[in-house]
């Protein structure tokens, strides 16, 4: 088995990219940075460059399923310019994924490409499965609805599609984690916002897991990845606090507060989604970190 893995350098991607060794899936990956490519037998790199239509066509050789992940990260300031740049940077990698595969007649068997939890609308009651039926309108919401459709887009090629709906993603030196531990370790860490927006966290490595499961039982459709246990932001807070034993002993960050700091992206931090995994689980996957300590204590210990 090989697979062809878009935004493999980063966070998620790299820990794929171990799963893949680990289960013995060959790797190719495209990249964008032209000095992260790699030569070898196992992790083969590719260069591309999705916004001038460029890719190595080589890249598809032997391929038997595309990993997508590309993107451009969603935590910069959103600026008018960059919440195009967030859109278009992912849109464009899967037109042109799928423009090579038509006119080069590519056989591919599945795409499995990364979504988000943010499109279920913010709500700190609601409970989301994947069959839900309404979408976040805020500008997440709308980044991840273009997102699936245009991933949607490669059945007409006759190409399965597979969506992993990603919750925050808990990883010790990458994404959230290090940004909530840095200030907790300082002794000015505290709960955003009210604290009661769910946090619908996942360990890295089971989100690695999930990819390669749905990749080796063949699964269709849409799949949270989340872990079975979400927590409120506040419980967030105070377990970081208890696993790098430090006491927290400010007030919460006002919502107001984080507002003027980094405008609209604030929704990053104060959206609440409480988000379900029972549909992965019901396909007999078994999470390693189910709970936020023993996933904090696994992470953060060393
Ligand atoms: N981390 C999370 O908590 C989380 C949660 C929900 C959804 N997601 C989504 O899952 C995907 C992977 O997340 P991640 O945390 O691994 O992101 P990441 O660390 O930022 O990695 C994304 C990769 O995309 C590639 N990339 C950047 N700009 C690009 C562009 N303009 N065109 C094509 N490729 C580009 C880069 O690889 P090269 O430099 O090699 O090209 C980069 O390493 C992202 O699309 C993200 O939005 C992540």
């Amino acid at each position: 088995m090989k697979v062809l893995i878009t935004g493999a350098t980063g966070l998620v991607g790299q820990a794929i990219v171990a799963q893949c060794k680990k289960h013995n899936v060959k790797v190719h990956y495209l990249t964008t940075s032209k000095d992260k490519l790699e030569l070898e037998d196992d992790y083969k790199g590719f260069y591309w460059n999705p916004k001038l239509n460029e890719i190595d066509i080589n890249s598809f050789e032997g391929v038997d399923v595309i990993i997508n992940l590309a993107g451009v990260s969603i935590s910069n300031r959103w600026t008018t310019n960059y919440k195009k740049k967030i859109i278009d940077s992912r849109i464009q990698s899967l037109r042109l994924l799928k423009t090579t595969i038509e006119k080069g007649q590519i056989k591919i068997d599945r795409l499995i490409s990364a979504s988000a939890v943010g499109i279920y609308p913010d709500s700190l009651t609601n409970y989301y499965e994947e069959g839900s039926q309404v979408y976040s309108s805020n500008f997440l919401g709308e980044v991840v609805e273009k997102w699936e459709t245009e991933a949607n887009t490669f059945l007409k090629l006759g190409i399965q599609v597979t969506k992993i709906r990603i919750g925050l993603v808990l990883e010790k030196n990458e994404g959230a984690l290090p940004k909530l531990v840095q200030p907790i370790k300082l002794g000015f860490g505290a709960a955003l916002g009210n604290g009661e927006q769910w946090q619908s966290w996942i360990h890295k490595e089971d989100l690695a897991r999930i990819f390669l499961f749905v990749l080796e039982n063949k699964l269709d459709g849409v799949f949270n990845a989340v872990a079975p246990n979400p927590v409120i932001n506040q419980e967030l807070t105070k377990a970081i606090a208890k696993t790098i034993n430090r006491p927290l002993i400010l007030p919460n960050i006002p919502k107001s507060f984080l507002k003027l700091l980094l405008g609209e992206m604030h929704q990053l931090l104060l959206e609440s989604q409480r988000v379900g995994s029972n549909k992965i689980e019901a396909e007999g996957f078994e999470f390693n970190y189910p709970n936020l300590l023993p996933a904090l204590e696994n992470l953060l210990d060393s």
